[in-house]
């Protein structure tokens, strides 16, 4: 190999570092918003045989539009959300980054426009940088909810072939009413964008919150993103799914991806974990309660909390929030620096990790200013 040789890396790539949270093996793992539940044995040994059913037909390539899964994604989205979805205006994907993946792919390009509003998901600037689209974020208001008058009139101005609405919202766990997801929604529409609604934390939100896809009908240009990584207990699985207004979007997302992108194991553990989401969903309660109590206890001692709708709770104010996250990593609690300067987010875990995070909190307070 010629010493001198290096690698034609594309220019914007040229240092950029992955994407990635910390994964370290400390006793409170509460930095990723996974579900902190394992898997129920017998709904790992269903999974397991699911798996070996169509072992012997891996030398075979997958069924590649996973029209049974996105059926039955279908029926549990009309389930969830009260609105009926069949499988034809639902896409499925390795997690719902990939769905969005394939989204930009499709939507976005070179001379086109992603809209969003900050602080929100990190990942979203690296798939327009990925697929060459301009990207750029409005402001939340002080309480992370989106002003819709301004987001309309800057959708108006700018012209985006994409917006992204993330409700409820990464980091801030903050869930958009549905009146102002509408006034967007039409500005979209009016200037021929499609709106994507990230709803990967859609189950945590509270009774009576709905979800977007009650637009769906009314909305050709509507995207509603989910992910069995949070809900469903099934990050390791990696599958992500959207329900579309208009099923041609699905058409054009089979022109984009990969041939073959969902493997026959991935569709095979999906399809189980789909049968069984009810247990799936008792947990999802749980962490509802112990989110709204955790939530509740930081307000008692006195820290400013982000009202929130999704499995964690960003919190703080806190002059160096650095050194709490490392007091906490010290105490065996891992948490996630992120969003606005002095904010840090904690993923609802069990309760005895929920607990456990209280007191090294507490812990941390005596060592650490505010
Ligand atoms: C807002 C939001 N969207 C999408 C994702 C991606 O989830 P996944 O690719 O596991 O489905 C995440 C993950 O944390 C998220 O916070």
């Amino acid at each position: 190999m010629a010493e001198s040789f290096r690698p034609p890396v594309r220019d914007d790539l040229v240092g950029v570092a992955s994407y990635g949270a910390p994964q370290l093996a400390v006793p409170a793992q509460l930095n990723v918003n996974e579900n902190p539940f394992p898997l129920p044995d017998d709904l790992a040994r269903a999974m397991g045989d699911a798996v070996a059913a169509v072992a012997t037909g891996l030398n075979r390539y997958p069924d590649r539009d996973a029209d049974e899964l996105r059926a039955r994604l279908a029926a549990y989205l009309t389930d969830e959300t009260g609105v009926a979805v069949d499988g034809d205006h639902v896409w499925a994907a390795n997690g719902s980054n990939e769905v969005m993946h394939h989204l930009f792919l499709a939507f976005g390009g070179p001379g086109r426009l992603a809209l969003t509003f900050d602080p929100t998901y990190s990942m979203y600037p690296e798939y327009a940088r990925d697929t060459f689209t301009e990207y750029r974020e409005l402001h939340r208001r002080a309480d992370f909810t989106v002003d819709p008058q301004l987001a309309a009139a800057a959708i108006a101005a700018e012209r985006p072939s994409i917006v992204i609405l993330t409700s409820p919202n990464n980091p801030t766990g903050t869930a958009l009413p549905l009146a102002d997801v509408r006034v967007i929604a039409d500005a979209a529409l009016a200037a021929g964008a499609m709106l994507v609604v990230d709803e990967a934390y859609g189950e945590f939100r509270h009774a009576g919150v709905p979800s977007a896809c009650v637009l769906l009908a009314e909305y050709p240009n509507l995207v509603v993103s989910r992910t069995m990584s949070k809900a469903f207990a099934l990050a390791g699985a990696r599958l992500g799914y959207a329900a579309v207004a208009d099923a041609a979007v699905v058409d054009v997302l089979k022109v984009v991806r990969l041939p073959y992108h969902l493997s026959a194991v991935t569709q095979a553990v999906a399809i189980t974990a789909l049968e069984h989401a009810d247990v799936l969903q008792a947990q999802v309660d749980l962490l509802r309660r112990e989110r709204d109590a955790l939530a509740q206890w930081l307000v008692a001692q006195g820290y400013e909390v982000a009202p929130s709708d999704a499995n964690f709770i960003l919190f703080g104010r806190f002059a160096d929030r650095a050194a709490v996250w490392h007091a906490l990593l010290d105490d065996g609690v891992l948490i996630r620096q992120v969003g606005p300067e002095g904010w840090l987010r904690v993923s609802i875990g069990t309760p005895e990790e929920n607990d456990r995070f209280r007191a090294a909190l507490d812990r941390a307070h005596g060592k650490v200013s505010r």
